[in-house]
């Protein structure tokens, strides 16, 4: 008998690995308490779905996520995506990292939309995986017009982002009736020399405001804000690591932040929370970093 070419054997063996997978999630789903988690739908060759991957923690996936992941041909990850989850790829399914590596540019844009178009055109069905919720400072506008003009079909699948995990994990809302009626995400990298945020429009009262991507801009953050009129004491809290088990947090004013973070730096990635809101820290029942830790973790 001729023998098996790789792409034969790949093309029977990863199915029947994709199927044992997707239906140990299905016993593990039904087994359970939760004995009716609506898991259904395909993983369609041709297709991308652009699928969030949450801050980290693993069990903060979407139901849809999960099964995606164990169903799709091939993922496509950044850095940001969590190891717990990248784990929970099947073996046989295709993985291709291109976020920063140590000391490098990101795999350029361009590059990343012909991969995700050359994988389609060779039938396969792929999973796009981007920390948080693609949507929010994930370039996903750009990815959508790559996929677009090769007309390939995407579904869009949201996450958790950064700013709702870490504020779950300090116990606090992003809003609250008391001290804030609006909230803002922010690009902190509007920070840079070359460009300056309207601090005025940013330096309200009513506002919970969260910068992604800022940590090196603190002290611009908060030289910014207090000089577009918030006062020196308004609460500001840095968390890094969200939903992680190395989660760290920061809580302090604006006027003081920026030393305590040089006397105790935080890694990255790091969102930066500043609202009167953040005073809940320290009255949330679950206010020591642990314990809220403790109940994102179990
Ligand atoms: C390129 S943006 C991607 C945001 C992502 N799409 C989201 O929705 O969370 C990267 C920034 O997100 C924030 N971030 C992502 N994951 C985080 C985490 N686990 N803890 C704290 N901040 C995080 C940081 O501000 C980081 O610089």
């Amino acid at each position: 008998m001729r023998a098996l070419s790789k792409f034969q054997l790949l093309k029977w063996c990863n199915p029947l690995a994709r199927l044992a997978s997707w239906f140990e999630l299905t016993r593990n789903a039904s087994s359970g308490v939760a004995a009716r988690i609506p898991l259904r739908g395909d993983c369609q060759r041709g297709h991308v779905y652009l699928v969030g991957a949450g801050s980290g923690d693993a069990e903060l996936l979407t139901l849809k996520a999960a099964r995606l992941l164990q169903q799709a041909d091939a993922v496509v990850y950044d850095r940001l995506v969590g190891d717990d989850v990248l784990a929970m790829i099947p073996a046989g399914c295709e993985r291709y990292y291109v976020g920063k590596a140590k000391g490098h540019h990101s795999v350029p844009q361009d590059e990343i939309g012909a991969l995700m178009v050359r994988l389609v055109r060779q039938g396969k069905s792929i999973v796009r995986l981007k920390g948080g919720d693609p949507g929010i400072f994930g370039r996903m506008g750009e990815e959508l017009d790559a996929l677009a003009a090769a007309q390939i079909p995407v579904t869009i699948v949201p996450g958790i982002t950064a700013a709702s995990s870490a504020a779950a994990c300090m116990g606090i809302p992003l809003t609250d009736r008391g001290h804030a009626q609006q909230l803002r995400f922010v690009t902190a990298q509007l920070c840079r020399e070359d460009g300056t945020p309207d601090w005025a429009a940013l330096a309200r009262r009513d506002e919970t405001l969260v910068f992604y991507m800022g940590l090196s801009k603190v002290a611009a953050i908060c030289a910014g804000l207090r000089e577009a009129g918030l006062p020196d004491d308004w609460p500001i809290m840095l968390v890094a690591n969200a939903s992680q088990p190395d989660q760290q947090s920061l809580v302090g004013s604006l006027v003081d932040m920026p030393q305590r973070l040089a006397a105790e730096p935080l890694p990255s990635p790091c969102v930066i929370m500043v609202g009167s809101v953040v005073q809940r820290v320290a009255t949330s029942p679950a206010s020591t970093e642990n314990q809220v830790h403790y109940a994102c973790q179990h």
